[in-house]
């Protein structure tokens, strides 16, 4: 089997290959990936390091250009790249082709973006004098990217590192080397001179100390809280500007006055499309006593509709998990809450017949606590765990005693709760009468506590991060 090749100063470098498996088959090899070195990102930062110069100063228009043609070659194949996300990561086509149009949309936004960059013009407190405030790029920047969504976390932070003249060392998640693979193709047939952007596929254990290497300036990473911390010690200590997007214990409230239909629609996608990996997932349901009966029936019935399957098979609604080592993780989680007390109310177990891929059928428990481990600690998977308040005030309670604060729902009729909650919630994203997960591409992403550190992504806001500002004092005449 051909390798796919990791790109590096304008070329495709020669390696070994290692297997990307189908997590909805494991018999079925997706294809051969390169496994990279330390050595090839040290060669890789050397690349945008003397790319950068260049880069850095070219012209809005040729920019914006570049990453119009990148967005419009997504688009023209959302099909076939939906197909291949899907094949690799397990993520049922549906959404698999609502994660590259996505893609696509961010890397448009970012086009325009390169025409919108503007400044500040002061006048200063000393006569005489003008201040401009203006926005550099901040040089070179390592972009590390999580399995879970294999091509919109990529566009989201390479997007605007391109647009606002970065140069990128770009590691993707091991899992899914296949959509990096691609995004990487048409990038730089888009005309993205040589060393601007370079793709590293391996071993986070492995690349992980060189992408903090010497000449990097930033190093944007979503994953992990444990990984995140480690990058947080290690790129502080050398002076590197950090943005971390880290893990969540999405709490959504349900109170007595919701719609109910509306509050089993958000909960069912909240909780368990995607199969529950997303960092935004609803893995806490803060049931109000008086709906809490009827909110968990109708819940357990709409889960019992959903169909646990290849990834691929359009009847499909929720993919398999990722790997076996994710199964292991979220069984784990499924016996430690059976044992701490919770009630298991659906699912819980591996659907027959399912042995060639890794699948976990929908699973919720009931009757739990907010201390308990299973609400306090991400599973990252298709579980989610109901606990019963008495009233807003405890719901609200529960909903921020987590040490995460990445994103927080309510589902209520009343205007004087939703308004309560959107200020008091403890994240950084609110939704009210929606899903937890399932954010616009436009607007500020990024949470609170240790789900996040430094600026937010996306929309104007990533300027934030992937620039620096610069305050120039001028003598007038
Ligand atoms: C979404 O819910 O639409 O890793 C996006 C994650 C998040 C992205 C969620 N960074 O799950």
């Amino acid at each position: 089997m051909n390798v796919k090749q990791n790109f590096i100063g304008g070329e495709w470098v020669a390696g070994q290959g290692k297997p990307n498996l189908n997590p909805s088959d494991i018999n079925d090899v997706v294809g051969s990936y390169a496994n990279g070195t330390a050595r090839d990102v040290e060669t890789a930062i050397a690349a945008a390091r003397s790319a950068f110069p260049a880069w850095s100063m070219l012209d809005p228009q040729s920019r914006s250009e570049m990453l119009e043609r990148i967005a419009t070659e997504i688009l023209a194949r959302r099909e076939e790249l939906a197909d291949l996300l899907s094949r690799e990561e397990g993520k049922v086509v549906r959404e698999a082709l609502g994660e590259v149009t996505r893609a696509g949309n961010i890397f448009r936004f970012f086009a325009g973006e390169c025409l919108r960059q503007s400044g500040e013009l002061l006048a200063s407190v000393r006569p005489g004098v003008q201040v401009e405030i203006t926005r550099e790029p901040v040089g070179v920047v390592s972009i590390v990217t999580p399995w879970n969504f294999p091509i919109a976390i990529p566009a989201w932070k390479i997007a605007p590192a391109l647009a606002y003249g970065n140069c990128v060392v770009f590691k993707p998640a091991e899992l899914v080397p296949g959509c990096a693979w691609e995004l990487t193709d048409i990038i730089q047939r888009a005309g993205v001179p040589a060393g601007v952007f370079n793709l590293v596929i391996g071993k986070g254990s492995e690349l992980g100390d060189a992408l903090l290497g010497t000449g990097v300036d930033a190093i944007t990473f979503t994953g992990s809280v444990g990984v995140g911390n480690t990058i947080l010690r290690n790129a502080s200590a050398k002076g590197i500007k950090v943005q971390l997007e880290m893990g969540g214990k999405n709490g959504l409230v349900v109170l007595d006055d919701a719609d109910l239909d509306v509050a089993v629609a958000v909960a069912l996608d909240g909780s368990f499309f995607s199969t529950g990996q997303r960092c935004t997932a609803s893995s806490r349901l803060i049931v109000q006593n008086g709906i809490h009966d009827r909110f968990v029936e109708r819940l357990a019935e709409a889960m019992a509709r959903q169909v646990v399957g290849d990834a691929r098979d359009p009847q499909t609604t929720i993919g398999p998990v990722v790997d076996g080592k994710q199964l292991e993780i979220d069984l784990g989680y499924i016996d430690i809450a059976r044992q701490d007390g919770g009630r298991l109310f659906a699912g819980g177990a591996r659907p027959e017949a399912s042995r060639q891929g890794f699948y976990l059928a929908p699973t919720l428990f009931t009757e739990t606590t907010s201390q308990m481990r299973i609400n306090q600690e991400e599973v990252f998977g298709p579980v989610a765990s109901v606990i019963r308040v008495r009233d807003y005030e405890e719901a609200l309670e529960v909903c921020n005693g987590v040490d995460v604060g990445l994103c927080a729902g309510i589902c209520t009729t009343s205007l004087k709760y939703a308004a309560h909650f959107k200020r008091h919630a403890d994240v950084g994203m609110v939704m009210v009468n929606l899903p937890t997960a399932g954010v616009d591409y436009h607007v500020p992403f990024g949470g609170r506590k240790r789900s996040s550190f430094g600026p937010r992504e996306q929309g104007r806001y990533a300027a934030e991060f992937f620039t620096t500002v610069k305050t120039a004092y001028v003598r007038a005449g």
